[in-house]
């Protein structure tokens, strides 16, 4: 079985004292440029220059100047960040982020050499209605609109429910694969080329070896057990081939 992308979204967690802790449990442990982790803006540095790779949780709309408490894409690049998550649920509903400017965001992150990691995914209420489609095809041509074909291997898609993050609730694995194999074929069609994706949302140590036996999923985001350096390890352990 393949070897699959590991994105780790810290969010707003853990100290300074829990994040040298966290460094520390991790050491050297993670080989592996397939791991992507993204930490609190702050605590980015402490993150640079082991053997994985380092993401930003968001990058501003604009690209540079009087944006009090924003960070550029081309900031995040030049200190060594080269993942950026874009279009997380969590910034759509606290931030309320718009797909306007989410699509901004993903020609300014791709303009200055980040790759990004798109975030979709449905309302449970979307899906009880049957309209996961029609959501999931919406956001992704909206943030993907001035995009082009040769962009398209710098974009990751993450499949995130929106009632999966952080809930314990995981859709059937059938429905997953059926979203995951509907994503890329919209991007098939449209592009005429392939894309990789996530699954993102309550993936656990517990259940990691039965998500990883889905076949057209290219990796995962993982919120909460990434925080846990054990939990983290162990998910990496089965998830991808260090
Ligand atoms: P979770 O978060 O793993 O805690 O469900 C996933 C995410 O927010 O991307």
């Amino acid at each position: 079985m393949s070897s699959k992308k590991i994105v780790a979204n810290l969010k707003m967690n853990l100290s300074a004292k829990e994040t040298k802790e966290y460094l520390e449990k991790i050491g050297t442990k993670i080989q592996n440029k397939n791991v992507i982790i993204c930490p609190t803006n702050i605590f980015i540095p402490y993150f640079l220059g082991h053997g994985y790779e380092v993401g930003i949780q968001n990058i501003s709309t604009e690209e540079k100047g009087s944006y009090t408490g924003e960070v550029s894409a081309m900031q995040a690049r030049s200190i060594g960040v080269h993942y950026v998550i874009l279009g997380h649920s969590e910034r759509r509903k606290y931030a309320l982020e718009t797909d306007e400017d989410i699509g901004k965001k993903v020609v300014l992150g791709l303009t200055h050499g980040l790759h990004v990691i798109l975030c979709i995914g449905e309302t449970e209420e979307d899906r009880n209605e049957h309209h996961t489609e029609k959501v999931l095809q919406n956001q992704m041509l909206y943030a993907l609109k001035n995009i082009e074909k040769k962009d398209i291997s710098n974009i990751t898609i993450a499949y995130e429910p929106t009632w999966s993050i952080g809930s314990g609730k995981i859709p059937k694995e059938v429905d997953i694969e059926e979203a995951v194999d509907f994503i890329k074929k919209i991007i098939l069609h449209t592009y005429h080329t392939s894309i990789e994706v996530l699954y993102g949302g309550s993936v656990r140590k517990e259940n990691i070896a039965t998500l990883k036996q889905i076949n057209n999923i290219d990796g995962f985001l993982i919120g909460e057990a990434s925080t846990d350096p054990e939990k983290f390890l162990r998910i990496i352990e089965v998830a991808v081939i260090v």
